[in-house]
């Protein structure tokens, strides 16, 4: 299914593009490498001063492709912003999105080969920010060079806009957006930060879950006990909060709390339809992941659950002693990180309340409960009609040699409901990663052959959208 499956017949990426693409290849390489040695890890303090040459490293390519660029502080880490508008009267502006951020790169001694260190194995590029998101940010600016470099102009007018906080939550985004909203105006946004549903099959994505992140730290006695001295008649933190944690979830593997599902539309009938028939293989699926049993709620396929569906997991815990041996112990305190990933029309400030509700119900006597919000994003969805999106199948038709399917998605980019709101602009989500791409784990990689194509699928991507008018 493609929003205009005729629409991708019949095009083909323009040949000055595709040349001037393969003449540059090797240099667009080595740009890239060069972005991805920066280690721009946003959650780490150290890394401040690499954030900052991470943004000037971007904002010096997009002045040197010829775009007029300011590299704008927030109360966290800098915004780049460049802009071309010099388009034909009356063609439509782009927003063009991405992340200059990576995740931490630990446990660094399960990769390959350094996480800061590119490296070309297989006909993919390792690295930290390979595919999340540098390479898909760089293969952007690349296209953009191209129509540049090749014909002295682009068919649209282009604002580039990359920030340093995605992995961290995008706190300052959405007031950045607020404040800017008249110069951001826009007839899109086009990000590539997201994954293909599998190799060949380019992909748009239609939706993305949001998040509701907290931390709920349990605390019995003033002090870790002896287990001996004090067991069985002090209420432990630790078991305590195991009962919290498992009331959360029913028996059958549906969320247990109260209200959790209140706002949860359902996803539009053809939008199902079209899920169901992805070829998704689900044997393959929990052999790759290595488990014989998936869980979840019941009544949906696999697809349905990850993509249409809210969750509510546990990212972490920690209580007590975990060290080698035995250490007689009564632990003082206990914590717990979870995440709820939302979808259409849930509230993450509603649902994080609820979950503060509920875990302080499920608490026994004798442990007090504090609840930490962490980080929250609203979900989205895409109405996958208009020009954008048959622009879109076009493109992916020209550079994949066939139409693109829709799919969904279970992470979130909290800025994407920001951008709709604000701007009231259709977003365009393409990615060009790939099942089994690592984000946010060791050899994360992308695919060298998908590199290349999405360069030229971005850059057919701006004349079919300008040969389609507004
Ligand atoms: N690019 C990802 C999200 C994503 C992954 C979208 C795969 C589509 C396909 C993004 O960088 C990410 O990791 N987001 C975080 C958001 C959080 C830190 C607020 C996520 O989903 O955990
Ligand atoms: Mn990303
Ligand atoms: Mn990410």
């Amino acid at each position: 299914m493609t929003p205009n499956a005729k629409a991708s017949m019949g095009t083909a990426v323009p040949k000055d593009l595709d040349q001037w693409l393969r003449q540059q290849d090797q240099r667009l390489h080595d740009d890239l490498f060069e972005f991805l040695r920066i280690p721009s890890v946003s959650a780490r303090s150290e890394h401040n001063a690499d954030m900052k040459r991470a943004a000037a490293w971007l904002h010096g390519h997009l002045e040197r492709i010829g775009f007029t660029t300011r590299t704008i502080e927030t109360p966290g880490h800098p915004v780049v912003l460049a802009e071309w508008r010099k388009a034909p009267a009356g063609a439509p502006t782009v927003l063009v999105y991405g992340h200059y951020d990576v995740q931490p790169p630990e446990p660094l001694e399960l990769w390959t080969s350094p996480a800061f260190e590119p490296t070309l194995r297989g006909g993919n590029i390792y690295a930290r920010g390979s595919v999340d998101d540098k390479g898909q940010l760089w293969l952007h600016v690349a296209a953009l060079e191209a129509h540049l470099a090749v014909r002295g102009t682009l068919p649209v007018n282009v604002v580039v806009l990359a920030e340093g906080e995605e992995e961290v939550g995008s706190e300052h985004l959405a007031p950045f957006i607020e404040a800017r909203r008249g110069e951001l105006a826009c007839d899109a946004v086009v990000i590539s930060d997201s994954t293909m549903f599998a190799p060949g099959i380019p992909s748009i994505l239609s939706s993305l879950r949001g998040l509701a992140y907290l931390q709920v730290d349990v605390t019995g006695p003033n002090s870790d006990l002896h287990s001996g001295m004090y067991g069985g008649a002090v209420v432990n933190p630790a078991a305590a909060l195991a009962r919290i944690v498992a009331s959360l979830h029913h028996d059958d593997g549906r969320v247990a709390i109260p209200g959790f599902y209140d706002a949860v539309l359902d996803f539009p009938a053809p939008v199902r339809a079209g899920m169901k028939a992805l070829p998704f293989d689900e044997a393959e699926f929990k052999r790759h992941l290595g488990v014989d049993t998936l869980g979840g709620e019941p009544g949906f396929t696999t697809l349905e659950k990850l993509w249409t569906r809210p969750t509510c997991e546990v990212n972490g815990m920690l209580s007590g002693y975990t060290g080698e041996g035995a250490k007689t112990v009564l632990p003082g305190k206990a914590m717990v990180k979870v995440s709820c990933r939302l979808v259409p029309d849930q509230d993450p400030k509603e649902v994080a309340r609820a979950l503060e509700r509920h875990v302080r119900a499920a608490a026994p006597p004798g442990v007090t409960v504090q609840v930490t919000e962490l980080h929250g994003g609203r979900p989205w969805r895409a109405d996958l009609e208009g020009p954008l999106y048959d622009a879109a199948a076009r493109a992916l038709g020209a550079a994949f040699g066939r139409a693109p399917v829709i799919t969904g998605e279970g992470g979130s980019i909290p800025v994407v409901n920001d951008f709709a709101r604000i701007l009231g602009a259709p977003v365009l989500l393409v990615g060009f990663g790939l099942p089994g791409e690592n984000a946010h784990a060791p050899d994360e990689w992308i695919s060298q052959e998908n590199f290349r194509l999405g360069m030229r699928a971005i850059a057919t991507l701006w004349d079919e959208l300008a040969a389609a008018g507004t």
